[in-house]
């Protein structure tokens, strides 16, 4: 995650406003890393369109405009996020239409609605559609976006500050958001299930759960970290823990013999063979 700078305003330029349709877990992840990156709470608004949720936000964000649905909120925005349930999106942004400004960036981040889909639905407006991860609820999301038609350096450049706010941000074409989807999209649940699997078998070999538990949240978080900070490859950090003839070579090679890389390789691949399936234009 990065602030911006001082001068929040200076950070986003030509940004002076951002609206986020859907006040839902992602929705409001996006908004308070925002507010703590420095961007001024008068600045957003947030369209919910359940009363109950309305209420919550506007204890959880302070200072947030927050309205019941899209036209009451990207009247004035430079920037449109769109944080709704993919079914509802074609319907949200049919009620934004008639008072988003002529040149709004819409930011979606609403998974497999395909950039000629949003297109079609905010004509002649600049589209970035991203894919980001779970993570991104704890300010530690991995995202990927790509541009539309109509899309410059610009508006990319502010789509990815925006996203920065809640974690790493790539840009890609929309033809790999698929490979992504299944690479980083569904890679914490790969990590959690790696987790159980570890868990348990600290459990088995006698230690109790709780203590099991420990050790391998600390571990995957210490790992998590080498890798992103370490400056050296998975491959190099693997090495220089597995001496020769040691304990981790050993469990290395009962990993191999039982082909989880080759599991990895299929894993990711099924997942993105769904999200293809899945984003297939309905009949
Ligand atoms: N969670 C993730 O890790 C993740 C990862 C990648 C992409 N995404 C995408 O991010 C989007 C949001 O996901 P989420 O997990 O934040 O879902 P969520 O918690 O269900 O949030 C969606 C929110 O939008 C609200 N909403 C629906 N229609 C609306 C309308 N017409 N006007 C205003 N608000 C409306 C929903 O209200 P109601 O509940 O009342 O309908 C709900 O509060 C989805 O499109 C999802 O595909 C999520």
């Amino acid at each position: 995650m990065r602030a911006f700078a001082d001068d929040a305003a200076n950070s986003l330029p030509g940004v002076e406003h951002i609206a986020v349709l859907g006040g839902g877990r992602m929705g409001t992840a996006l908004i308070a890393g925002l507010l703590a990156a420095g961007v001024d709470a008068d600045r957003l608004a947030v369209a919910e369109a359940d009363a109950g949720r309305r209420r919550a936000l506007e204890d959880e964000l302070a200072g947030v405009r927050v309205g019941p649905s899209a036209s009451w909120v990207v009247g004035d925005a430079d920037v449109v996020i769109v944080a709704v349930k993919p079914a509802d999106v074609a319907d949200v942004l049919e009620g934004a239409l008639s008072v988003l400004a002529p040149d709004a960036l819409v930011l979606s981040i609403a998974a497999g609605v395909s950039i000629a889909e949003l297109e079609a639905a905010v004509p002649g407006r600049p589209v970035v559609r991203a894919m980001p991860n779970t993570p991104a609820l704890v300010g530690h999301g991995a995202a990927a976006l790509a541009g539309g038609t109509l899309t410059t350096d610009a508006h990319l450049e502010t789509a990815t500050r925006l996203l920065d706010a809640v974690g790493t941000v790539v840009v890609v074409p929309e033809t790999l958001l698929d490979a992504v989807t299944g690479l980083s999209g569904s890679g914490p649940a790969y990590v959690f299930f790696l987790a159980e699997a570890m868990i348990e078998a600290g459990v088995l070999n006698g230690l109790p759960r709780g203590v099991a538990s420990t050790l391998v949240h600390a571990t995957i978080r210490g790992a998590g970290v080498m890798l992103t900070d370490s400056g050296e490859t998975a491959e190099q950090l693997r090495a220089a823990v597995t001496s020769p003839g040691g304990t981790t070579a050993a469990g290395l090679r009962a990993l191999e013999s039982h082909s989880v890389r080759a599991a990895v390789l299929d894993a990711v691949s099924a997942a993105a063979d769904r999200s293809r399936e899945l984003g297939a234009p309905k009949r």
